[in-house]
Order: C-alpha cells, then sequence, then structure tokens
C-alpha cells in the first residue's frame, strides 16, 4: 500500500475534510445542507463510479509482465520488439465472453486473451482467445452473435434455444463450437491455457517482404481444463475463481508464462492455399505451417488497482507496430474500428492519455482536445503541413499492405479448394478428440439443450451430424433417452 499516513484525508480540491463519518445538519436531528461540500461530493462521485462494462468481454483481469526475444524471427519482421535480445514490459487481460462484469469466472465460454506489448514504436496488441478460430467470418454478424449468447429482451434470461437458433442458422460456428463444447470450454485457470491471435496478421522484414501470420501463445503451465460438475460448484462457491488463481499465483511469486510462437505463411501462398487462409473459422494445419519460436511472455506484477489498469486497460487490434499490419480478414478489418470506438464510449476521448494506455515512446499526434485531455502539444502548430517544424508525414508509404481490386459486392470470400464449414470441425471431432473427450462432448452438448425447442433442436441434430455422423446421433439418441427419463419422472410425480 502507498499513502503516507501524515497526509488528512481532503476534498479533491484539497482542501482539508471536515468528516469521513458525519453529515452536516441543522441540529443533531435537523436536515441537511446544500453547502455540505464533505457529503455531496462523495455522494456525486459515488454516483458516477461505473463506466459501462465492456460490451462483450466484460468480466476478467490481469496483470503485467515482461517478453523476452528467443527465437530468430528476423527473417519475417523487422518489428523492434521482435528482434534479438528485445526485452519489454507488457499488460494482459483475461476474460469471459458473454457475461456481464460479475458473472461466474467458470461459466462454459471462450475466453480471452488480450496482451500489449509496451515497445518503443507503440503499443502492439495482440487481442486473441483461448481458441485458434472464431464462430463468425464476417464482421456484420458480430453484433447479432453476441445478442444470441446473452440475454432475452422480455425475462432478461440467458437462453439456450437462442444461442443454439443463431449457431444452427449459421454453420460457419460449427468449428468453433467444436471447441467451446469440448473441454476447451472449461479451462482449470488462465495460466493453464493457450492463446491465440485467431485472426491472420501480417509482418514485414527489413528488407520490405511480406508475410502472413498467425501468433500462438503455448502455456508453460501445460493445458489443463476442468468438469463440468467442478465448473458449477465453483460458479457458485466462487465466482471470481479464475481472478483470484492469478492474483494469488503471481502474489506467491508463481509467475505463470507462455512461449510464443508464430506460424508464417510467405504472401504468395496465401492465393493458392488449400483453405482460405484470411477465413477465421480456419486454422491452418501445423503440417503446411509449422510453428516457430518467437520468445517468452511471463506475467510477474498485479496490479496495485483493478480500476485504473486492468478495467480502463484498452485493448485493440489497430494498436500495430512498424513491421506488423493487419490481413485481408474482414473481422479484423472491422474490429480494428470497433475497439477505439467502443473505448471511445466506454473510457472517454482521451483513453490513450491515461497511463496504462500511454505507449512508452513519444507521441506527435495532431488528434486534441476532447473531455479530460492532459497531455497536450503546447503552443506547438495545430495542423499539417506546417512551416515551425513540427514533424508530419508528407508521404504514403504503405509497407504491410496488400492487392485488392473489384466491384463493391456485398458477398462470401471466394472458396480455395478445401473450404467447407464442416470439414474442420469433423477433423477436430474426429480427429484430435480421444474417444473420452468425445463422450464428454456429447454430453455437453446434451446437457446444453435444455430449454432448446423445435424447430432448433432439429436443427441442433442436424448441425452435429453435418461435424461427425456418430458424434450427431450420439448425441441425438442420448437426447431422446434423457426424454424418456423425463417422461418416467412425470408420470412418477402424477401418480
Ligand atoms: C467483428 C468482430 C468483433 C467485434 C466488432 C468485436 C468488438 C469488441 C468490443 C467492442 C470489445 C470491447 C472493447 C473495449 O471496450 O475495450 C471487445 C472485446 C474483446 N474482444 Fe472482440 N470483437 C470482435 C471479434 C473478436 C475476436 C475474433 C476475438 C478473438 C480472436 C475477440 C477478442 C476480444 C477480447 C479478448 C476482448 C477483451 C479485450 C480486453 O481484455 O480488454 N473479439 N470486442
Amino acid at each position: 500500500m502507498k499513502f503516507d499516513p501524515n497526509v488528512p484525508s481532503t476534498t479533491e480540491s484539497g482542501e482539508r475534510r471536515e468528516s469521513d463519518a458525519l453529515s452536516l445538519s441543522v441540529g443533531p436531528n435537523g436536515p441537511l445542507l446544500l453547502h455540505d461540500v464533505n457529503l455531496v461530493q462523495k455522494l456525486a462521485r459515488f454516483d458516477r463510479e461505473r463506466v459501462p462494462e465492456r460490451s462483450p468481454h466484460a468480466k476478467g483481469s490481469g496483470a503485467f509482465g515482461t517478453f523476452e526475444v528467443t527465437g530468430d524471427v528476423t527473417a519475417y519482421t523487422k518489428a523492434s520488439v521482435f528482434q534479438p535480445g528485445a526485452k519489454v514490459r507488457t499488460l494482459h487481460r483475461f476474460s469471459t465472453v458473454a457475461g456481464e462484469l460479475g458473472s461466474p469466472d467458470t461459466w462454459r465460454d471462450v475466453r480471452g486473451f488480450a496482451a500489449r506489448f509496451y515497445t518503443d514504436e507503440g503499443n502492439l496488441d495482440i487481442v486473441g482467445n483461448n481458441t485458434p478460430v472464431f464462430f463468425v467470418r464476417d464482421p456484420m454478424k458480430f453484433p447479432d452473435f453476441i445478442h444470441s449468447q446473452k440475454r432475452t429482451p422480455d425475462s432478461g434470461l440467458r437462453s439456450a434455444n437462442m444461442q443454439w437458433d443463431f449457431w444452427t442458422l449459421s454453420p460457419e460456428s460449427a468449428h468453433q463450437v467444436s471447441y467451446l463444447m469440448g473441454d476447451r470450454g472449461l479451462p482449470r485457470s488462465w495460466r493453464t491455457m493457450n492463446g491465440y491471435s485467431s485472426h491472420t496478421y501480417m509482418w514485414v522484414n527489413a528488407q520490405g517482404e511480406r508475410f502472413f501470420v498467425k501468433y500462438h501463445f503455448l502455456s508453460d503451465q501445460g493445458v489443463e481444463n476442468m468438469s463440468g460438475e467442478e465448473a458449477t460448484r465453483l460458479a457458485g462457491e466462487d465466482a471470481d475463481f479464475h481472478r483470484r488463481d492469478l492474483f494469488e499465483a503471481i502474489q506467491r511469486g508463481e509467475y505463470p508464462s507462455w512461449t510464443l510462437h508464430v506460424q508464417v505463411m510467405p504472401y504468395e501462398d496465401a492465393k493458392t492455399y488449400r483453405f482460405n487462409p484470411f477465413d477465421l473459422t480456419k486454422v491452418w494445419p501445423k503440417a503446411d505451417y509449422p510453428r516457430i519460436e518467437v520468445g517468452k511472455y511471463t506475467l510477474n506484477e498485479n496490479p496495485v488497482n483493478h480500476y485504473a489498469q486492468i478495467e480502463q486497460a484498452a485493448f485493440s487490434p489497430s494498436n500495430t507496430v512498424p513491421g506488423t499490419g493487419v490481413s485481408p480478414d474482414k473481422m479484423l478489418l472491422a474490429r480494428v474500428f470497433s475497439y477505439p470506438d467502443a473505448q471511445r464510449h466506454r473510457i472517454g476521448t482521451n483513453y490513450n492519455q491515461l497511463p496504462v494506455n500511454q505507449p512508452i515512446n513519444a507521441v506527435n499526434s495532431y488528434d486534441k482536445e476532447g473531455f479530460m485531455q492532459y497531455h497536450h502539444s503546447g503552443d506547438a502548430p495545430v495542423y499539417a503541413p506546417n512551416s515551425y517544424g513540427r514533424s508530419y508525414q508528407s508521404e504514403g508509404v504503405v509497407e504491410n499492405g496488400w492487392e485488392a481490386d473489384g466491384e463493391l459486392v456485398r458477398s462470401a470470400y471466394t472458396l480455395h479448394a478445401e473450404d467447407s464449414d464442416w470439414v474442420q470441425a469433423h477433423n477436430l471431432v474426429r480427429g484430435v478428440y480421444d474417444d473420452e473427450q468425445r463422450a464428454r462432448l456429447v454430453d455437453t452438448v446434451v446437457g446444453s439443450l435444455d430449454g432448446v425447442v423445435e424447430p432448433v433442436l432439429s436443427r441442433v441434430f442436424e448441425y452435429w451430424k453435418n461435424i461427425d455422423q456418430e458424434v450427431g446421433q450420439a448425441i441425438q439418441d442420448k437426447y431422446n433417452a434423457g426424454d424418456d427419463e423425463r417422461e418416467t419422472e412425470l408420470v412418477g410425480t402424477s401418480a
């Protein structure tokens, strides 16, 4: 704790407070007074304590740490943060997607994995998840997807019927839903899960050559998940189970770490690769693009103030540095707009001036003023170009771009040779999961069907049969067997 016990409590303007315990009244039993600045300020500030929670990913926590380069990726990127010997400070936030600010950490969900590197070239943020793919591939569907995972308009309850209605009408969700309903939907702790950029990003090397990359953070603690029963119990016993686990591990000096890898695809490969490499519902099989080690990512410093350092942190995929960039992934291109927009609303126009969001290098931006401006450019020219020495860029050099041409359309991506909504989901469920994992998957899906009604229910069975005929049939059979049990119970009750 950092405070001086000799400094008396004051108002926000610095005047010594008369009391932190008693309001000013006319006589001991009398009415209160508007000029009691001590009380009025305290209540007015209390009334304004809450800012909007993040629209998705509201519940989470995080820590600071370090990133140290251990591999050699100079052939692929010139970013200073990835050069041999580089070591930078980092900030990290883990989260659930659908739950609100106070929701339990152990509800089944995808987990957010947001990493910030404070580099000498600006902040680099990789805002990913603990799964390598996502539910949809066009950003137009993202708000609908989130709405379907949150609450119904009438009861304000969450609804399995609404979730499955959206998923079964959006077959591109099959791969991610197969992850979510699998063991990865319930990580034991944030320390024991991997993180993925999921998206394809771009890297540019010192020669100007371009590559497409996917980031993988592999947990040095190993991957460990928990059972549905344990997760449900913990949701009741300790809603902050994951938050507590991380904070206490760091407090004990057990610093969790991840080894950062990249998959690298030469720029030209993207055009003819068997899957569309920008489709966020697809992975790049490691046999095609093996993982290359980049460095060690360690969390070793707890926040001293959760609100200032975690709640007000503003991660965004738009935060890139020279030698990195975005790709033609439509979801990523939309996120680049959406995050700073959300943060201007959630935190305030000048959110980048807060200590946790400030880059460590010098900022020279012509953007100015607005609510709560603190840093400013003094009397420097406020326009570019100018004749008075404040620097500006007049050339439009784009190092990390790509060719694009064509009519304006609203269309799905053009298909690559092996693109399909089902094939990679099938490979996961049949080729990666073993018998026990598949059995747990069937149980989890059947367990998630409480409250699901026709026509959604039949579509759920079809959806899973499209992923894997046997698994789909097992889900249907188990559900129907449960129906019989439910009927028997009802008969028993009425008898
Ligand atoms: C078009 C698609 C998407 C849109 C429009 C979108 C939008 C948003 C918004 C508005 C926030 C809250 C930002 C804030 O208030 O600070 C957010 C948070 C987040 N999103 Fe997305 N998102 C999209 C897709 C994704 C995908 C594909 C991933 C993972 C690969 C992802 C991971 C996250 C994470 C981890 C957070 C929490 C960041 C933190 O800890 O502060 N989102 N998203």
